[in-house]
């Protein structure tokens, strides 16, 4: 039986190649991303399911999480979905900030958990989350970068 892998980002980049690659190897895809009716590649892609989730909506995840298992058996989430905030980090806007940590760590910590009862009931399962060796720090490093030049 194929097995099943959840995306969260999947529009582009990263999430995207890994869709394909997992499709080409025979495994169910369930790829969300913000705006599924803009996506064409993949939704030509039979083994492909898209699903729309923005990972800073909380509701969304909830009722997306639940409309992947009605699907079946989930094996991997690969938490993908987030982005990086270049620049000084003193001309970060509270949005900006805010936005940020909603994507890259609340979104990848609420996805995780609307799955962890699936897995334990299932007592296997595999979470994949991308993560950068710069981190958090990359900003206010960068911001003391370059003040000392
Ligand atoms: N490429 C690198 O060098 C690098 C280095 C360190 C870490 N990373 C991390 O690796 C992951 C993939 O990066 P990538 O290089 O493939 O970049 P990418 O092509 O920009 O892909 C990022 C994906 O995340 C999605 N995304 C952003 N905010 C989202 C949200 N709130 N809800 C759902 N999806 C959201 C984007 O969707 P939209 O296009 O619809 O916004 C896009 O599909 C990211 O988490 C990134 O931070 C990448």
């Amino acid at each position: 039986m194929s097995k099943t892998i959840f995306i969260t980002g999947a529009s582009s980049g990263l999430g995207k190649a890994t869709a394909l690659l997992f499709a080409k190897h025979n495994w169910n895809v369930i790829a969300t991303m913000i705006k599924p009716e803009n996506e064409t590649a993949l939704a030509e892609v039979a083994n492909i399911t898209l699903l729309p989730l923005d990972v800073t909506n909380v509701a969304q995840i909830e009722g997306t999480v639940n409309k992947a298992l009605g699907l079946g058996k989930i094996d991997v989430v690969f938490n993908n979905a987030g982005y990086g905030l270049a620049g000084p980090f003193e001309g970060a806007t509270d949005d900006q900030l805010t936005n940020q940590l909603n994507t890259n760590l609340l979104g990848v910590m609420l996805v995780t958990q609307q799955f962890l009862p699936h897995f334990r009931e299932n007592k296997a399962g595999t979470f994949i989350t991308t993560t950068s060796i710069g981190g958090l720090i990359t900003l206010p490093f960068n911001s003391v970068y370059h003040a000392t030049k």
